[in-house]
């Protein structure tokens, strides 16, 4: 098969997989990530087939959305259970029969792609994979980012706002991972803080615009919640 021929495949896959999510991780999620780390590249000198696949893979194992395992059986994938590998995403490599090298790649971005908490960093060792956290972050962000954040929260059975419950700045993935703080928590215990951790200069000048509009909503949003309109 051609490159051309397995990206092909591989979005098919990928589409059919992700066709029902309502948690903002839909199939439009990664078409948005895919379409803006190719744009990407066009900025970088990077392998292109290896950004198409990493960005296409990228939330197959996300913990996210494969619910951890019992306790009694062993990890089933779902990134990251502990050290975790993406599973599905190995599977799917070695099936396409793609190159060990380029597979363990695209395997090291999609383990070192999501974001840990506001006080772990997520450090990425190459350009390929600079470019796919940059584009998974940038759809995290934005106009489009408030509206994925609430339909998280809804899937999750989050509060829009509780105001006794102020934001924390968490230490460790574990901690973040299991917050069930409201969603207006996550603009600033997340969503506010990419801007500042984007690393191509294309995508830093994305998120600025971005993140200005995440500032203005959530100006209106207490204004409208502290009645201050009247
Ligand atoms: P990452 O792997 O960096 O978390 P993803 O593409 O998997 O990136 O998805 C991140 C999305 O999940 C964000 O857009 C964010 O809206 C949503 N999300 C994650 N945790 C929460 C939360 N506690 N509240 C609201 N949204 C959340
Ligand atoms: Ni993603």
């Amino acid at each position: 098969m051609t490159p051309e021929e397995i990206i092909q495949r591989t979005a098919e896959y990928v589409k059919g997989e992700f066709a029902r999510d309502s948690s903002g991780h839909d199939w439009w999620h990664i078409v948005r990530v895919w379409k803006t780390a190719l744009a990407l590249c066009k900025y970088e000198n990077a392998d292109v087939y290896t950004v198409e696949l990493a960005a296409l893979l990228h939330d197959l194992d996300d913990w996210k959305l494969v619910p951890s395992p019992p306790a009694h059986l062993p990890p089933s994938g779902g990134l990251p259970v502990g050290d975790g590998r993406p599973a599905r995403a190995e599977a799917w490599l070695r099936q396409m029969d793609i190159d060990p090298a380029l597979a363990e790649h695209v395997c090291e971005i999609i383990i070192g792609l999501s974001f840990k908490g506001a006080q772990v960093e997520t450090p990425m060792r190459t350009i390929e994979g600079q470019i796919v956290q940059d584009a998974d972050r940038l759809d995290a962000i934005g106009a489009i980012g408030i509206a994925r954040a609430f339909a998280y929260g809804g899937h999750k059975g989050h509060l829009l706002y509780e105001p006794a419950s102020p934001p924390q700045m968490h230490a460790s993935f574990e901690q973040y991972k299991n917050s069930g703080s409201a969603t207006i928590n996550h603009f600033y215990e997340k969503l506010l803080l990419l801007k500042d951790r984007m690393n191509t200069p294309t995508a830093k000048k994305i998120a600025a615009q971005r993140h200005a509009h995440m500032e203005l909503f959530l100006e209106q949003f207490m204004r409208e919640w502290e009645g201050g309109e009247f």
